[in-house]
């Protein structure tokens, strides 16, 4: 039998033998850290960050939970970062998927590497990084630094939509290929309901972060997928404050604010070639990243009486007024 935590550190094999441990419904042993559920590799991964990321002021991380609208976010937020050194019909999101763009600490840099080369990154001045970890388990080594982080969330049941029909569409479940795809929904639906889900409970995700955010609302800014959807404007404009590099009157006057969306739309992003024929390194293809993009897809699929139970422990779970998900 091969020992599969053979590649593992000393440190994390004593760690995850001091977790809680779960599997979830896709049969990929889980463990959880600091409040939320990760497989051993990425759990490593989030060592090996903890213990070498050196933060630079400028850097910004756009965090979520996993099919809240990271994809779009990681464009918009490279599309509007980068804005000064590239022109529209040159731009890198034509060329590539914005994963490709704005890698994941824990999913790509970390976890392939402890100390991962950060001088050969595809955006600099700033660095952009993404991740699906809690805020609790990022916050660590940027404790002292100014840099940014941008979180969105997304209603949960279209998360759990969205994640069924991802999930169904790649062949691929746990990172070392361990799993079994085809899950059904109500088998994902009871993980989900458990909390025991990769980055999960969603709850807690996105708590830490809504948290971090009324701690220190300059370092953490709060999204929401749906108000992207219906008022795109008046949110990109306030991403762009946030991070330092407000649209100018004359972007404005030029149409700047529309271009960008129009750039990172689902629309166009879907229609690009690198979007419908190229894969992550791990097989995924990129064009599962983009499905329908809608709010309140999830009534086509979720039976009511899963709709009251996932409500209930969404309303228990949160017990935050504002926080309607
Ligand atoms: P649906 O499956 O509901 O269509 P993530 O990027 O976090 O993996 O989330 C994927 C979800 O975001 C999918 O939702 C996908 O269609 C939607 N999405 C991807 N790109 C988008 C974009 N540019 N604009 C709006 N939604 C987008």
């Amino acid at each position: 039998l091969k020992d599969e935590t053979e590649h593992l550190s000393e440190e994390i094999k004593s760690l995850i033998s001091s977790l809680p441990s779960d599997i979830d419904c896709s049969g990929v042993k889980l463990f959880k850290y600091q409040g939320c559920w990760y497989d051993k590799d990425i759990l490593q991964a989030i060592l090996n960050f903890n213990k070498n990321f050196q933060p630079q002021e400028t850097d910004i991380i756009v965090a979520s939970f996993p099919k809240s609208g990271t994809t779009w976010l990681k464009a918009l937020t490279f599309a509007l970062a980068q804005r000064s050194k590239h022109t529209s019909d040159n731009h890198p999101l034509l060329t590539h998927n914005p994963h490709e763009l704005v890698p994941y600490l824990e999913l790509d840099l970390y976890l392939k590497s402890s100390k991962p080369d950060l001088t050969k990154l595809p955006s600099s001045s700033p660095r952009l990084f993404s991740t699906h970890m809690s805020f609790d388990a990022l916050k660590v080594p940027l404790k002292e630094s100014p840099c940014k982080i941008v979180y969105v969330c997304r209603n949960v049941k279209d998360v759990l939509v969205s994640l069924w029909c991802f999930e169904n569409s790649n062949s691929i479940i746990g990172l070392d290929g361990s799993g079994e795809s085809n899950v059904s929904l109500e088998a994902l639906f009871e993980s989900f309901c458990s909390g025991v889900s990769l980055c999960g409970p969603l709850w807690e995700n996105v708590l830490s972060y809504w948290r971090g955010s009324l701690e220190d609302p300059k370092q953490v800014l709060f999204l929401r997928y749906e108000e992207l959807k219906t008022e795109p404007r008046e949110q990109i404009k306030k991403l762009a404050q946030f991070l330092d590099c407000p649209f100018t009157k004359e972007e404005e006057d030029n149409g700047g604010v529309d271009k960008i969306l129009e750039l990172c739309s689902l629309r166009n992003l879907s229609s690009l070639e690198i979007n419908k024929t190229g894969k992550l390194s791990e097989g995924v293809s990129f064009k599962s990243f983009f499905r329908k993009g809608e709010v309140g897809d999830w009534k086509s699929y979720m039976t009511p009486e899963m709709e009251n139970k996932i409500d209930m422990i969404v309303e228990e779970k949160l017990q935050v007024p504002f926080l309607e998900l």
